[in-house]
C-alpha cells in the first residue's frame, strides 16, 4: 500500500475511534440529565402543585427534598452493585427505575404518593450519579478522560436549562406540573435505549477475570490494532488481578483514604460554597436584588442556566490542557470574588440600579466559575481517584456525601439569611470558598494525562 494512502486509513481510523468514544461517553452522559432536569424543574412545578394539593410548607419541602435523601440511598445501593453487577448494568436500571419513578410522579393522586414517586427518582438519580462518572472515567483514553467525564456535568447543566424551558412553557398549561414532571422520563428513556447498546467497562471485566470479554469490548470502544489493545489490557492487568471486588473495611487502607479525603472533601466543599442556593432560589435572589418584574427575573434565571452551560462546554475544551488544578484555582477564587461581590450589592437592603446590576453580574460570575472548577472536577476526581478494586464504593461515598450536603444547604439557605442577613450568608459561603482553595493546594493531585492506573500508583506512594 503507498505510504500516504496508509496515512489517509490511519487518520481515518483514528477519527473514527474518536467519534466512537466520544458518541458512548456523551450517550453515558445523559444520565446527568435525569439529575438536571429534576434539580430544576421542582421550583416551577411546585408553583401549581402547590395549590393542586393543598400542601403545607413542610410538605412542599419533603416533596422538594425527598430526592436528595433518596439519592443518598441510591448511591448507597450503588456502592455494592457496581462492582457486583457493572457499571453499565446500574446506569440501565437506573434508567428504568426513573422512568417508573418520573410516571407515577406525574401521575400521583396525592401528597404521599408523589413523596414516595419522588424518593423513588431520587434513588434513581443517586446510582445513576455514582456510576455513570466512573463508567466514562473507565472506558476513556487517559489523554482526553477529563473532556469525557465532563459530559456528565454538561448533561447536569442541560437539563437544568431544559428544566427552566420547559417550566415556561408549561406553567400555564392544564396540569402543567404534571407534565413538568412526568417529562423526565422522556430523557431516562433516551438514556437506557443508549446503554443497552454500550459494551460493558473493561476494567470492570478485567476486574471480574472475564478477560476475553474485556478485550472485546475495547475493540468495540477503540478500534484499535490488536496490539495497541493487548498494551493497554496488560496495563490494566497489572491493577484488575490483585484487585478481588473490595469491601467497605478496604476503604480504611491508607492509600485509599487518602484519595478519599480528596474526593469527600470535594463533595462537601462542591455543596458548601453554595451553588444550590443560586440553582434553586435564582429568581427569589434576583427579585430581591431590586428586580421586581416576575418576568424579568425569570429571564435573569434563564441566563444564569444559559451560562451554566456554556462555562461547562468551556472546561470540557481545557480540562486535559490545562489540568484540573489550574482549572480549580481560578474557578474557586472566582466563586469566592463574587460571593463577596454578591453580599456588598445586598448590604444596606437594595433597591438601587447598581446594587441590582452588581448582583446579577456576581450571580453570573459566580455561576461561571462553579461551571469551569468544582461543577465538572469533583464528579470527574470522584470517578478518577479511586483503585479499581474499591473504585465502585468510593465513588458511592462520595456521590452520598455530595447529596447530603446538596440536602443540608438546600435546608439551610433561608435560616442562614435569618441568622447573617444575605450579605452575611454570601459571605459566609465565599469564606467556605477560601477554605476550599487552601484545601485543593494541600490535597488534590493533578491527574491530567495519568492513565487511572497511574493515579492508583500516585496514592500509593502518597500514604507510604
Ligand atoms: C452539582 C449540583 C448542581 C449542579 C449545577 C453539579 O455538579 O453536583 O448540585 O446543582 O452541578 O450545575
Amino acid at each position: 500500500m503507498p505510504v500516504e494512502e496508509t496515512a489517509e486509513t490511519e487518520a481515518a481510523r483514528q477519527s473514527a475511534a474518536r467519534r466512537r468514544i466520544f458518541l458512548t461517553a456523551a450517550t453515558a452522559g445523559l444520565a446527568g440529565l435525569l439529575f438536571g432536569y429534576d434539580t430544576g424543574i421542582i421550583a416551577g412545578a411546585l408553583l401549581s402543585l402547590g395549590p393542586d394539593f393543598g400542601l403545607s410548607s413542610f410538605q412542599s419541602g419533603a416533596v422538594v427534598g425527598a430526592v436528595p435523601i433518596g439519592a443518598v440511598a441510591g448511591a448507597w445501593f450503588a456502592s455494592g452493585g457496581a462492582d457486583r453487577f457493572g457499571r453499565r448494568k446500574l446506569i440501565l436500571v437506573s434508567a428504568v427505575v426513573f422512568i417508573v419513578g418520573a410516571i407515577a410522579s406525574g401521575l400521583a393522586p396525592g401528597f404521599w404518593t408523589l413523596a414516595g414517586a419522588r424518593i423513588v427518582i431520587g434513588l434513581a438519580i443517586g446510582v445513576a450519579s455514582a456510576v455513570a462518572p466512573v463508567y466514562i472515567g473507565e472506558i476513556a483514553p487517559a489523554n482526553i478522560r477529563g473532556a469525557l467525564v465532563t459530559f456528565f456535568q454538561l448533561a447536569v447543566t442541560v437539563g437544568i436549562l431544559v428544566a427552566y424551558l420547559a417550566g415556561l412553557a408549561l406553567t400555564d398549561a392544564a396540569d402543567g406540573w404534571r407534565w413538568m414532571l412526568g417529562l423526565g422520563a422522556l430523557p431516562a428513556l433516551v438514556l437506557g435505549v443508549g446503554i443497552y447498546h454500550l459494551p460493558s467497562s473493561p476494567r470492570w471485566l478485567l476486574m471480574m477475570g472475564r478477560e476475553p470479554e474485556a478485550v472485546e469490548a475495547l475493540h468495540q470502544l477503540r478500534p484499535a490494532p490488536s496490539e495497541e489493545i493487548q498494551v493497554e489490557i496488560l496495563e490494566i492487568k497489572t491493577v484488575a488481578d490483585r484487585s478481588a471486588v473490595g469491601s467497605w473495611r478496604d476503604l480504611l487502607n491508607p492509600a485509599i483514604r487518602a484519595a478519599l479525603t480528596v474526593g469527600l472533601g470535594l463533595a462537601i466543599l462542591q455543596q458548601i460554597t453554595g451553588i444550590n442556593t443560586v440553582i434553586y432560589y435564582a429568581p427569589t435572589i434576583i427579585q430581591q436584588a431590586g428586580i421586581n418584574s416576575a418576568s424579568s427575573a425569570i429571564l435573569a434565571s434563564l441566563a444564569v442556566g444559559i451560562i451554566n452551560v456554556v462555562m461547562t462546554v468551556i472546561a470540557l475544551r481545557l480540562l486535559d490542557r490545562a489540568g484540573r488544578r489550574t482549572l480549580l484555582f481560578i474557578g474557586v477564587s472566582g466563586m469566592s470574588a463574587s460571593l463577596f461581590l454578591l453580599g456588598i450589592a445586598f448590604l444596606g437592603g437594595v433597591g438601587g440600579t447598581a446594587s441590582s446590576v452588581i448582583a446579577i453580574f456576581s450571580l453570573m460570575a459566580f455561576v461561571s466559575s462553579f461551571a469551569i472548577s468544582l461543577g465538572p472536577i469533583f464528579w470527574l476526581l470522584n470517578a478518577e481517584l479511586y483503585p479499581l478494586k474499591t473504585r465502585g464504593r468510593a465513588a458511592s461515598a462520595g456521590a452520598m456525601t455530595n447529596w447530603f450536603f446538596n440536602f443540608l444547604v438546600s435546608l439551610t439557605f433561608l435560616p442562614l439569611i435569618d441568622l447573617l442577613t444575605q450579605s452575611g450568608a454570601f459571605w459566609f459561603y465565599a469564606l467556605i470558598g477560601l477554605i476550599t482553595l487552601w484545601f485543593c493546594h494541600r490535597y488534590v493531585p493533578e491527574t491530567k494525562g495519568k492513565s487511572l492506573e497511574e493515579i492508583d500508583e500516585l496514592f500509593a506512594r502518597r500514604a507510604r
